[in-house]
């Protein structure tokens, strides 16, 4: 038996990186989850396929965030998935109990650097989308239910060469303590985690030079650059039962990245 063994999912950007580790655990869990996409139908399968061949249960859902429709696309793909895998919330009721929004950009750049046009796209794919996709969710949510935000660590460390992403995530994690007061009493949480750098596509330019590894490696605690795991599991902990007295809170899951000077050996 899992600790998820009945419960629903929606993890965005479950196709890749961190947010496919999330699916996994989730669905390792025993969670029913909706992996969502953006274009990449071939990750998406990928996830679903493994989380199948682990013996769990998911399904994709396209939605191309900061296109027109996509919302409506993602709902509509979230109620047929769960209605052909015989859950109530695929016939329109309350159906969901863990909303992970994921799915985010990186774009690099200093305030100099920052276009209009990358701040405008930065705010709807890692703000504008979360808080709609939550607004669409909240009615389709079981009491008891669980959404987690992923942020960055970026809000915290200041690097000027990040700043609309750093902004655009300062926003998201700014959505987690009054939606905490106001879904609180149905026992519902709401929390950010913060990774750090983590090995994934979005981080592949520069995790894959050798020099710039080594940096990070130095500035981090823990003494290495994180996997899609390491943020999952906090997630996972975060959505499960254990984490039930955990909301409105920021977690920072980057291995101690940036804490201050680290003391010679
Ligand atoms: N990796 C890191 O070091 C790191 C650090 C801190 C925070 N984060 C945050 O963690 C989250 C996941 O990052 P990651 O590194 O796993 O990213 P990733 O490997 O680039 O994967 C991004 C995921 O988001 C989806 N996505 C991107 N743009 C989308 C759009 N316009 N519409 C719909 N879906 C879209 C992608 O779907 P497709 O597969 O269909 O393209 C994919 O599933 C992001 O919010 C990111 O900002 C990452």
């Amino acid at each position: 038996m899992g600790e998820l063994d009945g419960r629903t999912a929606l993890v965005t950007g479950g196709s890749r990186g961190i947010g496919r580790a999330v699916a996994q655990r989730l669905a390792a869990d025993g969670a029913l989850v909706a992996v969502h996409y953006g274009g990449n139908e071939a990750a998406a399968a990928e996830t679903v396929e493994l989380i199948a061949k682990a013996g769990g249960r998911a399904f994709a859902v396209r939605a191309r965030f900061g296109e027109s429709g996509a919302l409506d696309q993602l709902f509509e793909g979230l109620a047929a998935g769960l209605a052909e895998h015989g859950e109530p919330g695929g016939d329109g009721g309350a159906g969901l109990d863990i909303l992970v929004n994921n799915a985010g950009i990186h774009l690099a750049g200093s305030i100099g650097q920052l276009t209009e046009e990358e701040f405008d796209r930065l705010m709807a794919i890692n703000v504008r989308t979360p808080i709609f996709v939550i607004q669409r969710a909240i009615p389709l949510l079981r009491d008891g239910g669980r959404i987690v935000n992923v942020a960055s660590a970026a809000t915290r460390i200041g690097s000027p060469v990040q700043i609309g992403y750093t902004v655009s995530k300062t926003a998201l994690v700014a959505l987690a303590a009054p939606l905490a007061n106001e879904l609180g009493r149905r026992g519902i949480t709401v929390n950010t985690v913060n990774p750090g750098v983590i090995l994934t596509d979005m981080t592949s330019q520069w995790t894959g030079v050798p020099e710039a590894m080594a940096g990070l490696e130095s500035i981090t605690a823990l003494g290495r650059i994180g996997q899609p795991e390491d943020v999952a599991d906090v997630v996972g902990f975060l959505a499960g039962p254990q984490g039930r007295w955990v909301t409105g809170q920021t977690i920072d899951a980057s291995g101690g990245t940036f804490l201050g000077p680290i003391p010679p050996a």
